[in-house]
């Protein structure tokens, strides 16, 4: 699988919420060979600083070769990232990793817990180009409302039903995404496909153990080269016999081949 190195223009800047913000580059690459719940690695400054690169989940391409990017502020990198101005070029590595893989015949639901949701659209949209939006529904999770409130709004323009759930009940029920899958009533096969933070995927995967429902998650694991070269992503395998990585093998995986620690 090709890896491109592109130096994309910035042509959007979006803040979408408090510390939330959509980037949208022109990569036309990156956005032709992208699959839903792969990745790209930003150059987030100048010269050494910040060295590393940060790893993205693509969250949309869109005609024109265009790329977008959604992610919270929580470091320097990220921060850097906010204060890019329209016309800057960005440098970008990408595809990198394994995507999703969607389910023939299947009731799909899009689990995403905060920026976790990142993902999920560029996922939704491929799904809909070959089901019908009934067959997909969307389950946010966060911890206020102000984390979710427009992104759930992105998903119902898309025509799809969206439910959500808030830590403090500000949106939606107040509890846990995990809660709104304990009503889940199918009679089609269903297939889980999540995002979030570590221990909401864990509840996740036991959730679709239980059930017996397939089940593929991103990990968001630390990364420090995104390139298979610096071993930093290791994730335990299910069977505790060894290691994958989560920039190569994933970052999506079968919930049923990551020991849940
Ligand atoms: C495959 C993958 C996809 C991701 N997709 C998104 C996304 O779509 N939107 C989004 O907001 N965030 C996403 N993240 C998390 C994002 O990479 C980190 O929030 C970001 O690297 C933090 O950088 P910083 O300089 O602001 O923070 P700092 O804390 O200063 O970062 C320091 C170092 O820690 C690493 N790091 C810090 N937090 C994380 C984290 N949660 N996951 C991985 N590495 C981290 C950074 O890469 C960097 O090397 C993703 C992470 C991975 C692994
Ligand atoms: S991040 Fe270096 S090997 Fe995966």
């Amino acid at each position: 699988m090709q890896v491109y190195k592109e130096l994309a223009e910035i042509i959007r800047r979006e803040q979408v919420a408090e510390d939330i913000y959509r980037l949208t580059v022109k990569a036309p690459d990156i956005a032709a060979a992208s699959k839903p719940g792969q990745f790209v690695m930003v150059r987030t400054g100048e010269g050494l600083d910040p060295l590393l690169r940060r790893p993205f989940s693509v969250h949309q391409v869109a005609e024109g070769g265009m790329v977008q990017i959604l992610f919270k502020v929580i470091g320097k990198g990220t921060q850097a990232l906010a204060n890019m101005e329209v016309g800057r070029k960005l440098d970008v590595l990408g595809p990198i990793g394994r995507g999703f893989t969607i389910a023939d015949d299947s009731q799909h639901f899009l689990v995403g817990g905060g920026i976790g949701i990142a993902p999920l659209f560029f996922l939704a949209r491929r799904i809909l180009k070959k089901s019908e939006a009934f067959s997909i529904r969307v389950l946010l999770g966060a911890r206020t409302k102000d984390e979710i409130a427009a992104l759930a709004d992105d998903f119902k323009g898309m025509g799809l039903v969206v439910d959500t759930i808030t830590e403090d009940g500000s949106l939606g029920k107040q509890g846990l995404v995990t809660d709104l899958m304990a009503d889940l009533q199918q009679e089609k096969p269903v297939m889980i496909y999540g995002c979030g933070p570590y221990p909401m995927l864990r509840a996740v995967a036991k959730t679709c153990r239980e059930n017996s429902w397939g089940c593929q998650v991103s990990l968001e694991t630390m990364m420090a080269c995104g390139l298979a070269a610096c071993l930093g992503c290791a994730v335990l395998r299910a069977d505790m016999k060894g290691y994958v990585h989560a920039c190569k093998d994933g970052p999506v995986f079968d919930a049923d081949d990551v020991a849940w620690l």
